[in-house]
């Protein structure tokens, strides 16, 4: 993903963490300009992941992100585009207080990070960049994949998810949450 300005300016490192401060390492910081340039890279993902999954609306946006407790993981290719670097793509994450159904059916109320939102651009899809970017994730919280609960997982998703982590014994909800089996054999370990 391509834009008329300077990606590498923007995002020194090739995984950023972006919250709702939209600043991304000191550079940032204090400069509305650069912030400005982010808010459109972040829209810009948010509107090309609604499309991929055929949402009627984002749901990643820079105003959603200012105000909403998420962390968004921002991958680049600092050679790419003349040195210009080109945006890969993200993962938003996020705490959610969640009522789950457990392997015997009876309801938990816990509070896991979730995955919310991940988007790899059209064109770098299926070269491992995906994986590069939720194995980041997962070192930066030091958690397992098993832990986690995923907000209507696409096919795509589900396959990523099974390939790289084995997750693939799901257990039935009621929302639109999927958690595997090990989110509950793993629980009080967790806590
Ligand atoms: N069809 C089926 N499975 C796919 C596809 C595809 N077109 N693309 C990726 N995958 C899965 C497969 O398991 C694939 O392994 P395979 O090629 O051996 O079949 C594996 O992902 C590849 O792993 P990576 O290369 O690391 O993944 P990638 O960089 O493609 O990122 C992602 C995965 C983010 C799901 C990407 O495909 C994408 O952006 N898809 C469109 C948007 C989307 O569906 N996002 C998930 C929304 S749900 C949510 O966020 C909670």
């Amino acid at each position: 993903m391509e834009f008329p300005f300077d990606i590498n300016t923007l995002f020194s490192e090739r995984v950023s963490i972006l919250d709702q401060t939209l600043v991304a390492g000191r550079k940032s910081a204090g400069r509305p300009d650069l912030q400005a340039h982010i808010a459109t890279v972040i829209d810009e993902l948010g509107r090309a992941s609604a499309k991929a999954q055929q949402l009627t609306a984002p749901i990643t946006s820079a105003s959603k992100l200012q105000s909403q407790r998420h962390q968004l993981y921002l991958l680049k290719d600092a050679e790419s585009n003349g040195g210009r670097g080109v945006v890969v793509g993200f993962l938003k994450v996020g705490y959610k207080k969640l009522f789950l159904l457990d392997l015997q059916g009876v309801h938990i109320e816990t509070e896991p990070l979730c995955v919310l939102d991940f988007y790899i651009a059209e064109n770098l899809q299926r070269h491992g960049y995906g994986q590069e970017l939720f194995d980041f994730m997962l070192q930066h919280k030091n958690l397992e994949p098993v832990l986690m609960a995923y907000d209507r997982p696409s096919p795509k998703f589900l396959s990523f998810l099974a390939k790289h982590y084995c997750l693939t014994r799901s257990v039935p909800q009621v929302n639109n949450f999927v958690v595997f089996e090990g989110f509950f054999l793993n629980r009080s370990a967790a806590q």
